[in-house]
């Protein structure tokens, strides 16, 4: 079956860092708790003017240069979002024009929530294997901070704004998406949704079904890539809360040690989190080239899904 390799990854968070300090004088919380609680210290905040797609624009151009690939050398660009203020056309659309992309592929968004960038991966590997598209760049972008009440101490201290991307390019002997499983349950859109535009979750039920749905799906796809926890490098979960990942892990049989969190510095940036993660974790020097990355993710729908990637 056909490949691609990954060649290419960036991220980009906002300017302005607001601390669990700072959040302690809107509402009534505390660094204590929300540290405690989630493992989030900070989150970055968009500027009023900053948006979805500017944010993906500048993480794309990162992951580009890396590649050291233009914007029309890209021939299918999917975005995983869930909070872009336009109804439509897709964030995706908009993310297009600021590349200045000017060769007609086709951009789309895939609204699978903090799954989006798996889901996304999922359909790529797909494109790749039937030799539909030849270099694909999937961005997840949100800007949570537009879609949370600022009164309510539930949502708004979980969230942060931020993007990351990747390149992948076709490869015959390439196996840059290993394997990659993706699933959804809508008996649960009670438990996490967005009403008139702002987040609303049972967070102790999503916090449940998180753990047991990111741990079977991480060793589903383990098996359909015909691999053992022993074989990967890296454990790349959805960053939501540190409590939720270390027990997907441990449930797994996998050490934390062996774990990309970041949630600490980016909190939750949903469709973004993997890929900012990972991009981040690279940077730092911790993952390196020919390492496995097992990614998992979990989020509204309910949706969960996970992939093998080779870096
Ligand atoms: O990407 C997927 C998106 N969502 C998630 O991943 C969230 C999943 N859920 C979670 O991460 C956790 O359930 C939370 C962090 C949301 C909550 O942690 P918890 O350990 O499940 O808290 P809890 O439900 O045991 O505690 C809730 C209590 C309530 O007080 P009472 O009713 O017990 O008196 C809340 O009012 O904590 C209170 N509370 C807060 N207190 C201070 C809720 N938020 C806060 C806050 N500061 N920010």
């Amino acid at each position: 079956m056909k490949g691609s390799k990954l060649t290419g990854y960036g991220y980009y968070v906002p300017e302005k860092v607001v601390s669990n300090f700072d959040l302690e004088s809107k509402m009534d919380t505390t660094d204590e708790w929300i540290f405690s609680r989630t493992g989030i210290k900070q989150r970055y905040i968009a500027r009023d003017d900053e948006t979805v797609a500017d944010m993906a624009a500048l993480a794309s151009k990162r992951a580009l240069d890396m590649a050291g690939l233009n914007p029309n050398d890209i021939d299918c660009v999917i975005m995983a979002t869930i909070s872009d203020r336009k109804d439509f056309p897709a964030s995706a659309n908009y993310l297009y024009a600021k590349l200045g992309m000017t060769n007609n592929a086709p951009a789309f968004d895939v609204k699978a929530a903090c799954t989006g960038f798996v889901y996304a991966m999922h359909i790529a590997r797909a494109y790749f294997a039937a030799g539909i598209y030849k270099r694909i760049l999937i961005v997840g972008s949100e800007k949570m901070s537009q879609m949370l009440d600022w009164t309510d101490r539930n949502t708004a201290v979980l969230f942060g704004d931020g993007a990351g991307a990747f390149v992948f390019e076709a490869s015959e002997e390439g196996d840059g998406i290993i394997a990659s499983e993706i699933f959804s349950d809508g008996s649960f859109t009670d438990l996490l949704y967005a009403d008139s535009g702002l987040v609303k979750m049972d967070g102790r039920e999503v916090y449940k079904h998180a753990v047991r749905n990111m741990s079977a799906v991480g060793l589903q796809v383990l098996e359909s890539a015909g691999m053992r926890i022993e074989d990967i490098d890296w454990l790349l979960p959805h960053q939501a809360n540190i409590r939720i990942m270390a027990s997907a892990a441990e449930k797994m049989g996998f050490p934390m040690d062996k774990v990309i969190a970041s949630v600490d510095r980016f909190a939750n940036t949903s469709g973004a989190s993997g890929a900012l993660a990972f991009a981040y974790a690279a940077q730092q020097g911790l993952a390196k080239p020919g390492q496995r990355i097992l990614y998992t993710a979990f989020g509204a729908g309910l949706t969960w899904g996970a992939a093998v990637i080779k870096i």
